[in-house]
């Protein structure tokens, strides 16, 4: 059997522990966090010298380590910066989505990385989930025909969405980016990697309809755990929070350092997490739409709902011989080729069952970066491609603002790429 690589962590959140998944081919060999609470627990659970712990990204970068990696797993306006970082001292990068906050430093990185000759890839891993996978392969292969049109769209999940993008992380703009970068760059690089093209318009629009403060119920007090007397409110921090495992998410999310329902409590009675909904410091929007047409006439429409019961996709792929229509999380997929005949089409359903978060990509995304690094030879989406969807995401919120279309060659010369 190979030997692990040795990778050193860069964020010891949520995502940081996610390479644990992988742990028979990596062997984490040092951690970097700002909060001292989060990078000590994260040093005892692997077993890590005080040596090999670092108080910023920066410090164990510019040190040139001996590891085979490094992955940036910290907050999103910090991987601009690192990423860059990274590269230009010789690390083979594992970026988290998105790449970076705004377009100037995604393309400082994709420049980085050329001129490292290094492996990197951005997380994004839908690309690997199976259900994708086989959505790729069914396109690929032509037996639904020339595809015309793609219709996606990503239910956050209505506690889902209060959680993160009201109480959480990616609440607001100015702490994280807008919601369609952060939370959809995702769904954006699937349609680019489907339609195999390059887009040549791009329009939005969307708002932040419901959690605004003249949608609270009378009587709803700032914060919920000051004793807010509204009854069913389904977005009660004390009901939520408090109904579920604190040590597995997103409960576990909400306090550093010890996972109990104590701890829990008292984080929700201080922090952010026990804010009321509607009175919050959140600006992201809770529902946008995107349209693109691509050079190959391809028409993509991707839809952010904040709604449906949990997290999911849902893609429907039209072909001028057949369709593919399925939803993620269930893992359902069906494929539709026509036959000219009423009634007489022939349909396949076609099932991966629910294979975890986000279908199971991963592990995978992460073997296959493990086996370039090793190799040196990359299958992974390359850094042009990543930079591509998350221009789409700018391009989205210049339309959007604007209330015009986007012409894309116009958006890239605006940003001096050709
Ligand atoms: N690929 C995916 O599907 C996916 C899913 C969820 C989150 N993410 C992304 O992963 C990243 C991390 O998310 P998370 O949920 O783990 O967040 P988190 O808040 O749980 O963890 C981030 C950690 O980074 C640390 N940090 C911030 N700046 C730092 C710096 N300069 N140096 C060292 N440490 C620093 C913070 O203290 C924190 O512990 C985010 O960018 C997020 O958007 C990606």
């Amino acid at each position: 059997m190979s030997q692990k690589l040795k990778a050193l962590v860069i964020g010891a959140g949520e995502r940081g522990y996610g390479l644990k998944s992988n742990s028979e081919l990596i062997d984490i060999k040092a951690i970097a966090d700002i909060n001292p609470i989060r990078r000590d627990s994260f040093a005892k659970s692997y077993g890590l010298p005080e040596e090999m712990t670092f108080e910023d990204g920066r410090i164990p970068l510019n040190k040139r380590l001996n590891v085979d990696f490094v992955y940036v797993a910290t907050d999103d306006k910090s991987h601009g910066d690192l990423a860059v970082t990274a590269l230009e001292n010789g690390y083979n990068l594992l970026l988290e989505k998105p790449m970076a906050s705004n377009p100037k430093e995604c393309i400082e990185i994709v420049n980085a990385h050329k001129k490292s000759g290094k492996t990197m890839s951005v997380f994004h891993v839908l690309r690997y989930a199976p259900f994708f996978q086989r959505i790729k392969k069914e396109v690929v292969s032509g037996k639904i025909g020339e595809v015309e049109q793609i219709d996606l769209t990503e239910e956050v999940g209505y506690w889902h969405f209060a959680h993160s993008y009201v109480r959480g992380n990616w609440r607001n703009e100015s702490e994280s980016g807008p919601i369609i970068l952060t939370k959809s760059c995702h769904d954006l690089d699937l349609l680019v990697w489907l339609s195999e093209s390059k887009p040549k318009t791009v329009s939005s629009k969307g708002s932040l309809k419901f959690f605004r403060k003249e949608n609270a119920p009378v009587g709803a007090l700032e914060r919920c755990t000051d004793g807010c007397p509204v009854n069913e409110c389904l977005y009660d921090a004390r009901e939520f929070y408090l109904s579920g495992d604190p040590t597995k998410f997103p409960f576990k999310n909400v306090c550093v350092g010890s996972k109990t329902e104590d701890s829990l409590r008292k984080a929700i009675e201080t922090d952010h997490y026990g804010v009321c909904v509607y009175k919050g410091d959140n600006d992201v929007l809770d529902n946008q739409e995107v349209d693109i047409v691509f050079e190959n006439d391809i028409e993509a429409n991707f839809s952010l709902r904040r709604g449906g019961p949990d997290m999911t996709r849902k893609i429907r792929v039209y072909g001028t011989h057949g369709m593919l229509d399925g939803e993620l999380t269930s893992g359902e997929l069906t494929k539709t080729i026509y036959s000219g005949k009423k009634g007489m089409d022939k349909i396949e359903h076609i099932s991966f069952g629910n294979l975890g978060g986000h279908g199971g990509g991963d592990p995978l995304l992460v073997k296959e970066f493990i086996e370039a690094v090793r190799t040196g030879k990359s299958t992974l989406t390359s850094s042009e491609e990543s930079l591509c969807s998350h221009l789409i995401a700018f391009a989205s919120e210049e339309s959007r603002k604007s209330g015009k279309i986007v012409l894309f060659n116009n958006y890239l010369k605006s940003l001096q790429i050709k």
